[in-house]
């Protein structure tokens, strides 16, 4: 298993609620982590919120410094935060949990990408960054939930760079309770990421936070 423990973490648009819970569980196993906003302010505000270290600051800034960098901001933000970042994230691993849904009467349901998936987006955006894909099913209610000691859930991480897809495997495995388990190139990120309407439809049936386990690994 890749060493992560000495690696910081930025998370962009981690005010919201997931960024927000992966920092508070990669805060608590020790890592230095980043929280990114548009508002230097309500990114202090949230890294106090997490405590254990956590710092805040403007997105650029965030994506400078960190070492790894999650995007966890709505779909709708996505490209354009990622195009005026792409000097600040080259070189950089860059983690993409963002699923692109849509709502409706019938509850969720997975919007077309032009690239394929968001993850495709976000590396057809970031040509020197190594993206990868990960964290699409994790609850962050689970996440911020302080009764919750273990996650028990497979992170499905999906990339084109071994190296990358198990640094990224390896961080997931710091969350108590989480395997991080590889799910394929980046081109098969849709399925992933449209997953999640299908999971949301599981949690309204059965009034559950979904996770998904693979067998026989
Ligand atoms: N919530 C979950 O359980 C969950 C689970 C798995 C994956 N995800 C994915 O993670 C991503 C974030 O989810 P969330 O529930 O945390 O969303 P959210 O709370 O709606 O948004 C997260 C943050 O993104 C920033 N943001 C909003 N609109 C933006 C824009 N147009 N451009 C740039 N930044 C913008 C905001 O931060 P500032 O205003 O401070 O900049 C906001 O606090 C989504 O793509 C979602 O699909 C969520």
């Amino acid at each position: 298993m890749t060493d992560v423990s000495g690696l910081s973490i930025g998370i962009l648009g981690g005010t919201g609620d997931q960024g927000k819970g992966l920092a508070r569980r990669f805060a608590l196993a020790g890592h230095r982590v980043l929280i990114g906003s548009r508002s230097e302010q309500r990114a202090q505000d949230a890294a106090g919120d997490i405590g254990s270290g956590a710092t805040g600051g403007a997105n650029a800034a965030v994506a400078a410094e960190a070492d790894i960098v999650i995007v966890a901001v709505p779909y709708e933000g996505h490209k354009a935060l990622l195009e005026s970042l792409r000097a600040e994230l080259t070189g950089k691993i860059v983690v993409d949990c963002v699923n692109p849904l849509g709502f409706d009467k019938q509850g969720a349901y997975a919007l077309p990408v032009e690239e394929g998936s968001a993850a495709q987006q976000a590396a057809a955006v970031l040509t020197e960054s190594r993206v990868v894909a990960a964290f699409h099913h994790v609850s962050a209610v689970l996440l911020m939930d302080p009764a919750v000691e273990k996650v028990d859930l497979d992170v499905l991480v999906l990339g084109d760079d071994r190296e990358a897809t198990d640094t990224v495997q390896a961080l997931a495995e710091v969350i108590p309770g989480v395997r991080g388990v590889y799910g394929g190139r980046l081109r098969n990120s849709h399925q992933i990421e449209a997953l999640t309407a299908n999971i949301i439809s599981v949690n309204r049936r059965y009034k559950a936070h979904a996770g998904l386990r693979i067998t026989d690994i």
